[in-house]
């Protein structure tokens, strides 16, 4: 998809951001959780911090919270909740932005490892969260398997809702080489037709092991969700914690 750069999620969706994650509370509150456990009173640090869905309750369990962040849009909608303004973000590109210091949690959830639209930034995002981990410090992803089972031929047209004079529907066209899928959510009624575009980069759970490698990493555990369920072949997600390898 041309045009569309590490700020073009924030750009499109900052506004709309928090309404669409409700529903999700239950899944907020078990990362929350599992996070707090792992960080274990550490200094942590989310990549792609966004509004703060998980890092906000994440420091109020008490934790030291850090965040990187393409789109100051997003970011300013941290701020603007309790406890936002006390959470120090970088804003740049997660495969390379620094943020001050070490720390013994890096995380990235919601499958925004895929926001990196290539093999090459997923595999500088590795590098870029070993390098800041403490020498005990883990790196945890949490992300979807990739399932095209309702594609035909590489893509997939979803009808989302029909009314009388409105229709809502998803298109979504994968490139198997690159390993991407452009996608358009539209809404198409008597004022015309909203597009709300996403891009993304897939990868599977064999692929993110090689990137830690690359990165001096090692798979440390894999569960398929937040509640510790054994990882699968059946699987549709993993939380995978990484650190760096030894020996
Ligand atoms: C699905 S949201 C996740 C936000 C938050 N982590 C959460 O779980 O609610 C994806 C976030 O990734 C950010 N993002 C996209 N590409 C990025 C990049 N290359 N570096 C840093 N942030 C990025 C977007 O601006 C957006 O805030």
């Amino acid at each position: 998809m041309k045009d569309y750069n590490p700020e073009t999620f924030g750009e499109l969706k900052a506004d709309d951001y928090d309404a669409y994650c409700e529903g999700m509370e239950r899944e907020t509150r078990d990362s929350v959780a599992f996070l707090a456990a792992l960080a274990a009173g550490g200094r942590v640090l989310e990549f792609a911090i966004g509004t703060g869905r998980v890092a906000l309750p994440l420091a109020a369990t008490g934790l030291e919270v850090h965040g990187i962040e393409a789109s100051e849009h997003m970011v300013a909608k941290m701020r603007e909740k309790p406890g936002g303004e006390a959470i120090p973000v970088t804003i740049g590109d997660m495969a390379d932005a620094r943020a001050e210091g070490q720390f013994d949690l890096v995380y990235l959830v919601f499958n925004t490892i895929w926001n990196l639209t290539t093999q090459d930034a997923q595999v500088r995002c590795f590098e870029n969260a070993a390098r800041h981990l403490s020498p005990k410090g883990v790196f945890l992803i949490e992300v979807v398997v990739p399932d095209f089972s309702e594609y035909v031929d590489g893509q997939r047209v979803k009808a989302r809702w029909a009314e009388k004079d409105a229709i809502k529907f998803e298109i979504a066209v994968q490139d198997r080489v690159a390993q991407t899928v452009d996608f358009q959510r539209i809404v198409m009624g008597e004022t015309g037709a909203q597009m709300s575009p996403h891009f993304m980069r897939y990868s599977y759970p064999p692929e993110h092991d090689l990137m830690a490698r690359i990165a001096g990493l090692e798979l440390r555990e894999r569960y398929a969700w937040w509640d510790r369920t054994p990882f699968t072949s059946e699987s549709k997600s993993h939380v995978s914690i990484y650190g760096a390898r030894e020996g």
